[in-house]
């Protein structure tokens, strides 16, 4: 019998990194694509080496470099590739539709093409939601993103299900709160490391430091996919379906401070505030997902923040 053959694109970044790992444990036969924007081969660099992944350099909006990669032999796709950043998409918002739109349409067009059945997909919850004032928020609240990053996360879906119908095709789509964990080289936890290692004594916090956000630690997050890999197999052609995916809990970015200055065993550190309820335009203050649907596929996280952010400082400070 052939082995199934999983697609991981994104996977030499930080999660994707971390999921192409998980699945080579299961014993998946997995082809990575990526085009190293913003990552190296480092983090999958043994797997490649040991033949248990192919990699291709390959961006996601080269139509033709992806048709000579799919086979049609793949059976699901675990989309990672995008622009992850939010404040720089508000910078350069045309960059963030071709990157994040086009190079999902540019796959979902190759797994018509090439009859592949599957794919799981790595949206976003806060930035989709926007501004709600829904908390917990359920998947039923209207989308209304405000930065292009958002948008074109929720452009993204809107896809998505327009071909799985058309298609047969089964899609499901999660919507991560703030991932965190070993590997990332992003996001706030990143931020606040690097400035407290450059200068111990202060901490500039962007915004006022009330904004409050749930934190998954990125194990968790690449549980839910795989088993959302699985969910999917079993699932009609023709289903697209959506599912929160965080934790029960917020903290304000001022706690997370304080975590993280405790763990690294500092005092006295003066927090200075820039001011304003967001930390800059297009960041959504609160963002608390309610995950009782991915709990009903039995997925739970398993990590508890503190035990989380110590794991991830450890790892930068290696
Ligand atoms: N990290 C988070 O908190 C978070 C939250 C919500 C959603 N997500 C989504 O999860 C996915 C992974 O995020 P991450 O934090 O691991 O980011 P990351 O930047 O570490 O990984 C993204 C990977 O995609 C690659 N890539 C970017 N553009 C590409 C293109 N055009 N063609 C091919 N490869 C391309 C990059 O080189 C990188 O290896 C992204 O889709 C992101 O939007 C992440």
């Amino acid at each position: 019998m052939n082995q199934a053959v999983d697609v991981v694109t994104g996977g030499a970044g930080f999660i994707g990194s971390h999921l192409v790992r998980a699945l080579v444990e299961i014993g998946r036969k997995v082809v990575v694509i990526d085009n190293l924007s913003s990552s190296t081969t480092d983090a999958i660099k043994d797997l490649i080496d040991k033949g248990r992944v192919d990699f291709h350099k390959v961006d996601i909006r080269d139509k033709k470099a992806l048709d000579d990669v799919f086979t049609g032999k793949e059976t699901l796709l675990y989309h990672l590739a995008a622009d992850p950043r939010v404040k720089e998409s508000v910078e350069n918002p045309v960059d963030s539709y071709d990157q994040n739109v086009t190079g999902t349409v540019n796959l979902l067009e190759i797994m018509r093409a090439k009859k592949i059945p599957c794919m799981v997909f790595a949206s976003s919850g806060g930035t989709l939601y926007g501004d709600t004032t829904q908390f917990p928020t359920p998947e039923t609240v209207p989308l209304k993103p405000i930065s292009p990053y958002g948008a074109s996360k929720a452009a993204a879906e809107m896809y998505m299900s327009a071909y799985a119908a058309s298609y047969d095709l089964e899609i499901a789509s999660l919507r991560f709160a703030n991932i965190y964990g070993p590997g990332s080289n992003h996001g706030v936890m990143y931020d606040f490391y690097h400035k407290l290692k450059k200068d111990p004594s202060r901490l500039e916090i962007l915004g006022d430091g009330k904004q409050s956000k749930s934190y998954l630690y990125v194990m968790d997050c690449v549980n839910a996919c795989t088993l959302t890999g699985e969910w999917l197999a079993k699932q009609k052609p023709g289903t697209f379906d959506f599912f929160n995916l965080g934790t029960k809990s917020w903290e304000t970015v001022t706690d997370l401070a304080k975590v993280m200055v405790e763990i690294l065993g500092l005092k006295n550190v003066k927090f200075e505030y820039t001011g304003g309820n967001r930390g800059w335009t297009g960041d959504v203050a609160k963002n608390l997902l309610d995950i009782s649907k991915v709990e009903k596929m039995g997925w739970k996280p398993k990590t508890s923040f503190k035990d989380g952010v110590k794991k991830y400082l450890d790892s930068l400070r290696c």
